[in-house]
């Protein structure tokens, strides 16, 4: 049984990628399974019984969710209703144009959420694929499973998936609908604990999923304004939070309100 603190400091050191050359008997530990968040391969080149030391794939527990880097703005319904929905349908895409919100809002919902899967919420950047057919590709990196070949990769996947309470964040799927609607449907049918929050301009289109159009963050309707009303709404304190990060002790005056609401508009 690992300790506390050998646990923290195998978590280190995987973060640091020095995990390396640990036996399998290590693997067979549940809470190290759950540890470095991804089933080791079962090596075909290992006589069962002899020490196999393939190293173990380095995850964090949890899943992959980044650190942001800047603070979040109101949004509460929203990330509340969409967590909601979450917990009544397997598969729930946030829709709207883009820069609406839905990457920040998904993010948001699936840091609130993280703690209900307990096998992990990985967010899948699919911004940058231009390839449909590299779409399972994604969804494996990001959960550490390795591609054999001769072996169809969606079916590692949904290997790996069977029995596992994780989320999947496809983020960004517009350019990429169809192969992210296959892969979805396939991997929900198979894998009866996994949860998809989805953001794409474009709906996926497959049974079971629950569309949710994305709201603008709040607006005033009016452009005059009193200056201490502008800050209840959100948009507006998002510029203004933005706007301090470049130029500390920004403040909006008489001077400067009308046309702050005007660019939030
Ligand atoms: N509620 C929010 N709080 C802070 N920043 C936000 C919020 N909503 C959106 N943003 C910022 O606005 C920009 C566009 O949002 P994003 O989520 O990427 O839109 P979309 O995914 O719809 O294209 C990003 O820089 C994002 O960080
Ligand atoms: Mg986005």
């Amino acid at each position: 049984m690992l300790t506390c603190a050998t646990s923290r400091l195998l978590l280190f050191w995987g973060s640091k990628g020095l995990v390396t050359g640990m036996t399998k008997r290590h693997t067979q530990n549940a809470r190290t399974l759950r540890l470095v968040g991804s089933e080791p391969e079962a090596n075909p080149a290992v006589a069962p019984g002899a020490p196999d030391h393939t190293p173990i794939v380095e995850r964090p527990p949890g899943g992959n969710l980044p650190v942001q880097l800047t603070s979040f703005v109101g949004r509460e319904r929203e990330v509340s209703e969409v967590e909601g929905l979450l917990s009544d349908h397997r598969l729930v895409t946030l829709t709207g144009p883009g820069g609406s919100g839905k990457t920040r809002l998904a993010l948001a919902v699936a840091f609130g959420v993280a703690a209900s899967f307990e096998d992990g919420v990985w967010l899948i950047e699919l911004a940058p694929l231009s390839d449909p057919d590299l779409v399972p590709q994604a969804v494996a990196q990001a959960l550490g499973v390795r591609e054999v070949p001769g072996q169809p990769l969606t079916e590692k996947l949904v290997a790996h998936l069977q029995g596992r309470k994780v989320l999947l964040v496809l983020d960004n799927c517009e350019h990429l609908v169809e192969a992210c609607a296959m892969l979805s449907d396939r991997l929900l049918r198979s894998c009866l604990e996994l949860r998809v929050l989805a953001t794409s301009r474009e709906t996926l289109s497959i049974a079971g999923e629950y569309t949710w159009l994305v709201p603008s963050l709040l607006l005033p309707d009016r452009e005059r304004l009193a200056v201490e009303e502008l800050g209840r709404f959100e948009a507006i304190r998002l510029f203004v939070e933005r706007t301090r990060a470049v130029r500390p002790g920004f403040e909006i005056t008489e001077q400067n309100a009308r046309v702050i609401a005007q660019i939030c508009q």
